[in-house]
């Protein structure tokens, strides 16, 4: 599984990718707005310390202005994918920019029809909002499963990138779902290697080493 971060704050995300485990990053307007940031400049940082894909959103509603911001975008670095909502207007941007060679990532997925639409307009990403379902009582995780199926049924090639992650049992479930990337906010991927054994293991390990003089001898 891929792994995103869900942030558009440049210093945070170049400190995460210096894991060599950041895959990509998901930028939106609220997101941008917090780091107070110009959201090109942050989007022309960020493209420099994640070679992967870097979502950047419009803010147009109507066809003509998200292709154009799009285009904007995509002159930023090759690494730039343009995200659009999935609206009628943002269905007919997706076709245009996608059949310009520019990687899509459809935002604001909330139902398996709404998946199937943005894969036949030639979608490079799917973002399923898994946490904002589950925030409405809803089950966010039965929407990525039920993507995967009509995807694997009828083999689009769009990937399921889950999104509105809120800690790490959904990627979790994601991963088990079969969602080919999961975008996660930095500190809930901090977390991602925590577990009380590893760190009661590791002390252990070192108390008995420094007990019993075991070294690790230079050649
Ligand atoms: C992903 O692309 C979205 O920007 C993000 O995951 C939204 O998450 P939220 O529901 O925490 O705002």
């Amino acid at each position: 599984m891929k792994l995103f971060i869900d942030s558009a704050d440049p210093s945070e995300i170049a400190k995460l990718a210096e894991s060599g485990l950041v895959d990509g990053v998901t930028t939106n307007p609220t997101l941008a707005a917090k780091t107070g940031l110009d959201y090109v400049e942050a989007l022309k940082s960020i493209c420099a310390s994640v070679p992967g894909p870097i979502s950047a959103e419009v803010l147009a509603t109507d066809t003509e202005g998200m292709v154009a911001e799009g285009k904007r975008f995509a002159k930023i670095a090759k690494n730039i994918a343009i995200k659009v909502p999935l609206t009628w207007d943002g269905m007919k941007a997706c076709r245009q920019l996608s059949n310009a060679g520019l990687m899509v990532n459809v935002t604001l997925c909330f139902s398996p029809v709404q998946a199937m639409m943005a894969a036949k307009a030639g979608a490079s990403f799917i973002s399923p909002f898994i946490g904002r379902l589950d925030d409405i009582g809803q089950d966010g995780m039965a929407l990525i499963h039920e993507i995967r199926t009509i995807y694997d049924n009828y083999d689009f090639k769009t990937q399921i990138l889950a999104a509105s992650i809120r800690g790490v049992p959904h990627v979790r479930n994601a991963a088990l779902a079969g969602a080919d990337i999961a975008t996660i906010p930095p500190d809930v991927f901090k977390s991602l290697l925590n577990h009380p054994l590893t760190d009661k293991g590791l002390a252990a390990f070192l108390v008995d080493a420094k007990k019993a003089g075991v070294r690790i001898r230079e050649e």
